[in-house]
């Protein structure tokens, strides 16, 4: 490659999903602006999670990546991100208990405001307007006002990963996050519930291991380690302008970092690796990601390598595959065993959500739980057999007793997802089935860790 790469040498390329901001002028404005605001992440940071994800590709670790499909403007209060905190700090407890391995917790969150779609415009009633793209670009209603593209949104978009950011940071560090407060995780409603009351055992198992600990005489207030979580936030790299601004050199190393989330990600619809976004990613030194349908490549996959991990360095990329549960069993080993067989410290993530959407009879866009769990033991199951690791999944849920996915233990049924269907985009899972999955992950890992132990 001879071309040097800046922040802003995706614009020599073609970028797929951009919005039509009509005025140019407007635009310039958002984007000065923005690249006069504080980062919003620290290098260090983000150095930190690559090392971690690295474990994770060794095996050493499992990364739990969850969050909204898409976070919305009209949802930022403090009981939203913490609740949306809760739900993963639950599931991580879950998983670290039956895995006994570190789990990595990475948000969808504080940052995730943008969304690609299939086409450029919808056709309602014979109205035809922009499609909705994420809040950090236009509003969902259906009027010419709400869909067009408006470049202050990117600077709002700013303002909430800040405020959100800020939220985190305060509730990991300041003793929201604390193992003593394991019980205090547990939702009402989902307390009530099986997977509540499963949960409260493993919680009273802790509880009793602490005391544990400490009756043998070890400091327990000492070790920041019980108190405190590592949280990362990523998003998908999708508005180029709004990335490129918020991409910093970093003052000790001379390296650039994308400031607004820890991890980016290029999604199925943008990984050409001629195209912009691949381009964009492949000259920051944060981890990066990218998403795989089951129509891809080895070759692509080995060029997408090529392109944003020539070193091959560990944790610095990761695959999240997104087969669809009938799939993952066919298209994922090819391109295990291409990366298997570089040699490249590849981790993969599995998303068991975004191949399994479907439209029910009624038009609710949905997806079934019984899918999703699939999916994920296919991935499992093909690790497994090509000898690599299982290294996280990548998820779309929310705290809230919403009804946008299908069965699970409550088992909500077609009839039932109008109840409460909230989510601005894709399905979320609820709490309830949430941690459900959470119990499905723990007792598959638990059989991964299992022969490692007895040795
Ligand atoms: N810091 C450790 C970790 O993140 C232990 C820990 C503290 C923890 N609070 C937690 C683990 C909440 C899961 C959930 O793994
Ligand atoms: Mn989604």
């Amino acid at each position: 490659m001879t071309r040097a790469w800046s922040p802003e040498s995706w614009r020599e390329l073609p970028a797929a999903q951009q919005p039509d901001w009509g005025d140019p002028g407007a635009l310039d404005l958002a984007l000065k602006e923005l690249r006069n605001q504080p980062p919003l992440v620290f290098a260090g940071e983000a150095r930190a999670l690559k090392a971690a994800l690295g474990a994770a590709s060794r095996g050493e670790a499992f990364v739990l990546q969850a969050g909204e499909c898409a976070e919305s403007f009209d949802n930022l209060s403090a009981d939203s991100i913490r609740d949306q905190l809760k739900i993963i700090l639950q599931m991580a407890v879950v998983l670290t208990y039956a895995s006994g391995l570190p789990i990595v917790k990475v948000g969808r969150i504080a940052g995730q405001f943008a969304k690609p779609r299939s086409s450029a415009n919808e056709l309602v009633g014979g109205l035809e307007l922009p499609a909705f793209r994420g809040h950090m670009v236009n509003d969902i209603d259906f009027d010419p006002v709400s869909r067009r593209a408006n470049p202050k949104r990117l600077l709002r978009a700013y303002h909430q990963s800040a405020s959100t950011l800020n939220l985190l940071r305060a509730f990991t560090k300041g003793g929201f996050a604390d193992l003593n407060k394991v019980h205090m995780w547990n939702q009402e409603f989902v307390a009530a519930s099986p997977q509540g009351r499963r949960y409260e055992d493993i919680a009273n198992a802790i509880d009793r291991a602490l005391r544990f600990m400490a009756a043998c005489g070890i400091n327990l207030t000492s070790d920041v380690s019980l108190h405190q979580v590592d949280f990362y936030t990523c998003h998908e790299a999708l508005i180029l302008g709004f990335e490129e601004a918020l991409t910093r050199q970093d003052s000790l190393t001379g390296d650039w970092y994308d400031c607004s989330a820890h991890l980016l990600w290029a999604g199925e619809r943008t990984r050409q690796a001629g195209g912009a976004h691949i381009e964009f990613l492949s000259g920051l030194k944060n981890p990066v990601a990218c998403k795989l349908g089951p129509k891809a490549t080895p070759a692509e996959v080995l060029e997408l390598c090529e392109r944003l991990d020539p070193d091959g360095e560990a944790g610095r990329l990761t695959f999240i595959a997104r087969m669809g549960a009938k799939a993952v069993r066919e298209a994922l080993p090819p391109l295990v065993r291409a990366i298997r067989d570089s040699g490249r410290p590849v981790l993969w993530v599995c998303d068991p959500m975004h191949g399994n959407t479907f439209t029910t009879a009624a038009g609710v866009k949905t997806r079934r739980f019984e899918d999703i769990v699939a999916e994920i033991k296919g991935f499992f199951a093909v690790h497994e057999l090509e000898g690599t690791f299982p290294g996280g999944v990548h998820l779309e849920l929310t705290a809230d007793e919403v009804t946008e996915c299908l069965g699970g233990g409550d088992d909500i049924l077609d009839n039932q997802l109008v109840a409460s269907y909230r989510s601005l985009c894709d399905p979320r899972l609820n709490g309830n089935q949430s941690l459900e999955l959470a119990f499905e992950l723990g007792e598959l890992l638990q059989a991964w860790a299992a022969p490692v132990r007895s040795e």
